[in-house]
This record gives C-alpha cells, sequence and structure tokens, in this order.
C-alpha cells in the first residue's frame, strides 16, 4: 500500500518512517520536498505524480504558547475576511490571499489541513488527520471520543476546525488523537520523557506540575495506532492514547526512579502558577482508549513504556 505522509521531519512523523517504512510504500510531503501544505497547489502537485491509497495528516504548528502567540493576528484577519462570525467559522468563505504562504496556528493547522482534506475527497483518497487531547476543555473525569471538544487555547481551536473539515469531506477519513507522546529518543525534538532525562543529568532542580492529569503515550503505541487504523479501513474519531494517566509531577518520580535518579530533587508546582503569561492548558484530560482496545488494539501504561525505554 502506498501512503503520503505529512509532518514527517516532526517527532512523531520521524518514527513513523523508521517503523512502517518495510509495510508501506511512503512518499513524504515535506517542505524540504517542496510542499508547504498552506499551499493547495504545491500539494497537489506532488499528490499527482505519485497517487498514494492513503494519506497521513501529522504536519501542524505544534508549539502551544507560539500558537497562543498567533491568536491576535489570525483573528483579526477571520473578523476581516468574514469567515468567523461569533464563533461559527464558515470554511468556504476563508481567503487564501490570507493563508497561503504564511506560519501562522491557522494558516497551517486550519487552513493547511483544509487544502489536504479537499485534494484528498476531490480525488477520493481517505484520509487520516492527527489531532491532540488539548481539543478538550479538561473538566471531565474522563474523555471518550463522544464528548464534544471545548479547547482552552488558540493551538487546540485550531486542532480542532481541523477535526471538523476533515469530518466534512469524507466519511472514510479517520481523526485520530493522541497525547503527551514519548518514548522515542529524536534527534529533532526531545519528548518530555528525554527532556526530563536530560535536566536530571545535569543535575538541576526541577518544578514539575502536581495538579494536573495527564495521559502519556508511548510513541510507537501511536505509530503502530495508526497503522492499524489504516489497515482495517476504519473510520471515524479514536483515541490513540496510553492506558495510564500521571500528573507531570508523578510521571517525573517515575522517569527519575527508571533511570537512577534521585526523585527529591522535584518541587510541586501548580497548574496555574506554572504556565502563569503562558498559554492555558487543559486542566485533567484522561483519554479512554476503549473504542481502540475493543478492535483489539492495546496501548502501554507509563511504567510498561517506562520499561521498554530502559531495557528492563
Ligand atoms: N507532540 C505532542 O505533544 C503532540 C500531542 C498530541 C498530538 N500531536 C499532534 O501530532 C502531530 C505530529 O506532532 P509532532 O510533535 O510530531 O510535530 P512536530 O515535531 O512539531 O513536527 C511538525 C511537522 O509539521 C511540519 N510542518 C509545519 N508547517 C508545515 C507546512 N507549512 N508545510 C508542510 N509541513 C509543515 C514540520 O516541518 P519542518 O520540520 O520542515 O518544520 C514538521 O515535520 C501534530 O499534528 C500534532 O498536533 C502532537
Amino acid at each position: 500500500m502506498k501512503i503520503a505522509v505529512t509532518g514527517t521531519t516532526g517527532l512523531i512523523g520521524t518514527r513513523l518512517v523508521e517503523l512502517l517504512n518495510d509495510i508501506f510504500e511512503i512518499t513524504q510531503l515535506i517542505l524540504s520536498n517542496g510542499v508547504d501544505i498552506t499551499d493547495k497547489d504545491s500539494f497537489a502537485e506532488k499528490l499527482k505524480t505519485d497517487l498514494p491509497d492513503f494519506i497521513v495528516h501529522l504536519a501542524a504548528k505544534t508549539d502551544v504558547d507560539g500558537c497562543e502567540t498567533d491568536k491576535a493576528e489570525d483573528m483579526d484577519k477571520l473578523k476581516n475576511e468574514e469567515s468567523l462570525v461569533g464563533d461559527i467559522l464558515d470554511f468556504n468563505r476563508l481567503n487564501s490571499n490570507n493563508w497561503n504562504g504564511k506560519a501562522s496556528a491557522f494558516a497551517i493547522n486550519v487552513f493547511g489541513t483544509k487544502n489536504i482534506a479537499e485534494i484528498a475527497a476531490e480525488m477520493d483518497i481517505p484520509l487520516l488527520y492527527v489531532s491532540t487531547d488539548f481539543v478538550f476543555f479538561g473538566d471531565q473525569e474522563y474523555y471518550d471520543e463522544k464528548i464534544s471538544p471545548k479547547p482552552v487555547n488558540w493551538y487546540g481551536m485550531t486542532k480542532y476546525w481541523g477535526e471538523e473539515i476533515v469530518r466534512s469531506k469524507n466519511n472514510k477519513n479517520i481523526i485520530v488523537r493522541l497525547s503527551f507522546p514519548y518514548g522515542y529518543k529524536s534527534q529533532i525534538k526531545k519528548d518530555f520523557v528525554w527532556m526530563l532525562v536530560g535536566l536530571l543529568e545535569k543535575g538541576e532542580k526541577l518544578s514539575l506540575v502536581s495538579d494536573q492529569i495527564v495521559t502519556p503515550t508511548f510513541i510507537d503505541d501511536a505509530v503502530l495506532g495508526i497503522k492499524f487504523l489504516i489497515e482495517k479501513k476504519e473510520s471515524g474519531i479514536f483515541h490513540v492514547t496510553g492506558d495510564s494517566f500521571e500528573s507531570p509531577y508523578d510521571a517525573g518520580v517515575l522517569v527519575a526512579k527508571s533511570f537512577g535518579y534521585d526523585s527529591n530533587n522535584f518541587n510541586k508546582i501548580s497548574n496555574e502558577e506554572y504556565y502563569k503569561d503562558r498559554a492555558r492548558r487543559p486542566f485533567h484530560v484522561r483519554m479512554k482508549n476503549d473504542k481502540l482496545a475493543k478492535l483489539g488494539f492495546n496501548t502501554k501504561t507509563f511504567q510498561e513504556g517506562l520499561r521498554l525505554i530502559i531495557g528492563a
């Protein structure tokens, strides 16, 4: 099977290529190959030369605080072009002059995704869009696929609009929500486990949030979950997320213990204090993955993932 993938120079995309290169014939749709997802023509051109059976869309602006900085300018443009009225976005009114070739959160995460979803639908190629737990508000006990998103920051909002476009264009499309990926030693971007290990190595005193709950996801589970859903020809929304929930503080203690460092160096800090003057984060997001598990794909708990990383 031929798959075309965006974002293969990123954290998850790099691992996806490593793990799936022998299984699928992969075309990488990346900036260095002349594909800017905000430029519909560059994307369509590349696809036409080598028609895939499936498209996986990972590319995004993922810097949550950077996305928040884009919000004011993005909102001004949306209001001026009258595509956003109240909180209803009319995708058909988006003016490409405002977004083509731009690097803002809206340009990449919404306009870029719209381009891809439209081309995929025109060519009748199913699309898998990778989204995030940050589409949720974070005030419920658990989050399954039936709960409606309510993002608390601009990154989450733009990723949610991306979901809406992908859903509306083709009912064969898949939306995969990931959360807190870890476990792959990337040369490009450190995940939170490797970031912590780096700081522990330097002997730094760390402040970790103790009143936020997240769902860490082993990156190989994310990649193999994506493969599983494509091969099963599934459609709709799936949480491809880890099988346990942790506060960043508790996760840090587990990382320190696994790698043989002293966790007494950690300070507890509140979500409110840690993210002061930064984009707000969802508070408690325990992502339920039962829908995926019922299909026969199980993911690891954080402790299981850590054991694999250290080879225990
Ligand atoms: N990391 C997380 O914590 C997390 C959590 C949940 C969900 N996700 C989702 O998972 C997906 C992958 O995340 P990641 O952490 O692997 O991302 P990442 O490391 O930040 O990589 C982003 C990728 O997008 C590409 N890209 C950005 N703008 C582009 C454009 N205009 N045209 C073409 N490509 C462009 C980048 O290319 P360059 O390298 O050339 O800039 C890079 O390959 C994203 O959709 C993200 O929303 C991530």
